[in-house]
């Protein structure tokens, strides 16, 4: 990664959890070394209470660090004035269940000093961005779980950070929204942001992040681009169109296997994800609103049993 510029670089950070007395109590973060560059989709991913929360609230100055540094955009992270160019969505909404989302991001927009007119322009968009705009004059309170987590987003946005945190931005939300969310995150990341997103999700982390960071215990287990952690250059796949597949087909593929010193493991038309298919199908249920599926018609029938 020469020549990449560096938003986010820590050195042995360390984070030990003290208990009432000061005696140690549990280490959530051990010696963690990482760099986040400009422009990518970095994930920390791990199981719960690997330490991925504590990472980012050291990252943001919300946590004091027990040993090492974290670095964002070159100042310490407990410097507040990096905080302006940071987007931050946490793990559990803390807005003000009193207020509606127009005047939600009024309210951010202040604390960042927003001219009246720029708060006005940016928090409109946002609210169609994140797809609120029906709901904008009601009170948070009567959110749902994925309503507040999208006005948790534009919250995050109201100041167009250069770096976004977001700690599961995917949690509560269906398969819509989650697609909606993964590509909304990439568009940042388009745009030239910088994300740094946590996840135990790991069907999110791999189709969104560049880089990952894999957790355990509080330790750095594994760091490399999704493509070489999941490649497998063991194995080779092939994918054809336009032809049937027969015992002939298959006994000529493996003669050429063989020849270069290769063996058939397989052959067989590909699956497709279970999220495919739920967009695919929610997809042609807003084009056709009348189809119903009919549990009790003939099984293995298909698409027959779509009553029309
Ligand atoms: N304020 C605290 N006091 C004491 N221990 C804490 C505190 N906050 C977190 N911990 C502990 O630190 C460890 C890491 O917690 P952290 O919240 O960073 O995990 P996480 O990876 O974000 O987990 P999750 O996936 O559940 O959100 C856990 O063992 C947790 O119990
Ligand atoms: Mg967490």
């Amino acid at each position: 990664m020469a020549g990449r510029e560096t938003v986010i670089e820590t050195r042995k950070l360390t984070k030990i959890y003290r208990d009432f007395w000061g005696r140690e109590k549990k280490v959530a973060l051990r010696a963690l070394n990482l760099e986040v560059y400009r422009g990518e989709i970095f994930g920390l991913l791990g199981p719960n209470g690997s330490g991925k929360t504590t990472t980012i609230k050291l990252l943001l100055g919300l946590l004091f660090p027990t040993d090492g540094d974290a670095l964002v955009f070159n100042m310490p992270s407990g410097e507040v004035r990096k905080n302006e160019r940071i987007g931050y969505l946490p793990e559990e909404s803390y807005l003000y269940r009193f207020l509606n989302a127009e005047e939600t991001l009024d309210f951010y927009g202040r604390l960042f000093k927003l001219d009246p007119e720029v708060r006005r322009e940016r928090s409109e968009r946002l609210i169609e961005t994140v797809g609120l705009k029906n709901d904008k004059k009601r009170i948070l309170k009567e959110y749902s779980k994925g309503m507040r987590q999208r006005i948790g987003l534009a919250q995050a946005l109201i100041n167009d950070p250069e770096l976004v945190i977001l700690d599961e931005p995917t949690s509560g939300l269906d398969p819509l929204g989650t697609r909606w969310m993964k590509d909304l995150i990439i568009k940042l990341r388009n745009e030239g942001k910088t994300i740094i997103m946590c996840s135990h999700r790991l069907e999110d982390v791999q189709d969104i992040c560049d880089r990952v960071a894999i957790l355990s215990d509080g330790e750095l287990r594994k760091l490399d681009s999704v493509k070489n952690l999941l490649e497998d250059v063991q194995r080779l796949e092939l994918r054809a169109t336009g032809v049937q597949l027969n015992d002939a087909l298959r006994g000529d593929l493996e003669t050429v296997l063989a020849k270069h010193g290769g063996k058939l493991e397989f052959i067989g038309h590909p699956t497709t994800t279970l999220e495919a298919l739920f967009l695919r199908i929610i997809e042609e249920s807003k084009a056709h609103p009348g189809r119903r599926y009919m549990p009790d018609a003939k099984p293995d029938a298909g698409d027959a049993n779509i009553k029309k």
